[in-house]
């Protein structure tokens, strides 16, 4: 299936799934305000790349579970952006759901995302152990354990020297988990043995570390335009990051290395298992930066 179609059929399990029913209108605007926003849906289609590769066909099921990645992921970034927390004015191009809806609701329209999303997966027409198990790996990367775990310990990172194994924990858990969960969830529903499974997880856990330190670098090299966020506000912000401890030259290299690293994981996946990576590996390398530290694909 065309990237392009994958893209199409994830927003609409999105919007399908807020027509079903009514209780609030408003709410539902706001949910979706955000969601089509026009976020990149890496985490989404990871997914669907990887069960592709494995030779999957792709079902409703599938796009299922992609939805619910992307419908947590854009719920942690309404919650980022508020003012308690980031405070910002713009995201995915436009105004953040606070200042278009007010705090009121962007802090519901999170709460909905996060929640909402384990109906969809408990939903989904899968093995009811296999789903059982995205479910609460779902949990464990987006949760206390996880996401919102990563961002406690960046908020309580602002205006201290945090040191470097502290920011791995940090971006680990506010971001790596969350880009982990497609390789983890393609090694459950393609029931893939125990070894080939922590394989995958590795590299997921690479290429998340890889993807936040490469947000730290865009945060000082790219431009709204680019971004579709406000530039340069780590720094404003006193944020503990990648750039701030290693430079940006030091950033750089050690980003594209962790990209690397997770690309030759994947070739040993692709040696054990009748796996093509080749989308995969296209993903990985249109993450990657220019001599500048700016972003060569102009969708990324
Ligand atoms: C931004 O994520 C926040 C981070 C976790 C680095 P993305 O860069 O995936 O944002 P969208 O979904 O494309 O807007
Ligand atoms: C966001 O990290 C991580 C989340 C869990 C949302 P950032 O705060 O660096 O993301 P941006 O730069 O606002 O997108
Ligand atoms: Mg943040
Ligand atoms: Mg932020
Ligand atoms: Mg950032």
């Amino acid at each position: 299936m065309k990237q392009d179609e994958k893209l199409v059929r994830i927003g609409r399990t999105i919007e399908n799934f807020y027509v079903q029913k009514m209780v609030s209108a408003d709410l539902i605007e706001a949910i979706l305000y955000s969601i089509n926003a026009g976020g990149k849906r890496i985490r989404p289609l990871l997914l669907l790349e990887l069960l592709e590769g494995m030779g999957l066909e792709l079902t409703e099921a599938h796009f299922q579970v992609a939805a619910a990645l992307e419908m947590i992921h854009t719920g942690s970034l309404i919650h980022d952006d508020l003012p308690a927390m980031d405070d910002d004015d713009y995201r995915r191009g436009r105004l953040t759901s606070h200042k278009k809806f007010g705090e009121d609701m962007a802090i519901l329209a999170g709460d909905s995302l996060f929640l909402d999303s384990y109906a969809l997966v408990a939903e989904a027409a899968l093995p009811s152990q296999i789903r059982a198990n995205l479910i609460a790996e779902l949990s464990q990367a987006a949760g206390t354990f996880g996401m919102v775990g990563g961002q406690v310990l960046d908020m309580q990172g602002e205006g201290r020297d945090v040191s470097l194994e502290e920011l791995q924990v940090i971006h680990a858990n506010k971001t790596g988990k969350l880009l982990t969960y497609p390789f983890i969830a393609a090694g459950l529903i393609a029931e893939l043995a125990e070894p080939q499974q922590e394989k995958l997880r590795k590299t997921g856990q690479l290429l998340g570390l890889a993807f936040q330190v490469r947000d730290d670098i865009l945060d000082e090299t790219a431009s709204f335009e680019d971004l579709g966020k406000t530039p340069q506000k780590d720094v404003a912000a006193g944020k503990a990051t990648y750039p701030a401890i290693l430079g940006l030259d030091g950033a750089k290299h050690f980003f594209e290395e962790q990209l690397s690293a997770a690309e030759i994981l994947l070739a040993e996946v692709e040696m054990d298992i009748d796996f093509s990576g080749y989308a995969i590996r296209k993903i990985i390398e249109s993450l990657r930066l220019n001599d500048e530290g700016k972003s060569r694909c102009s969708s990324l």
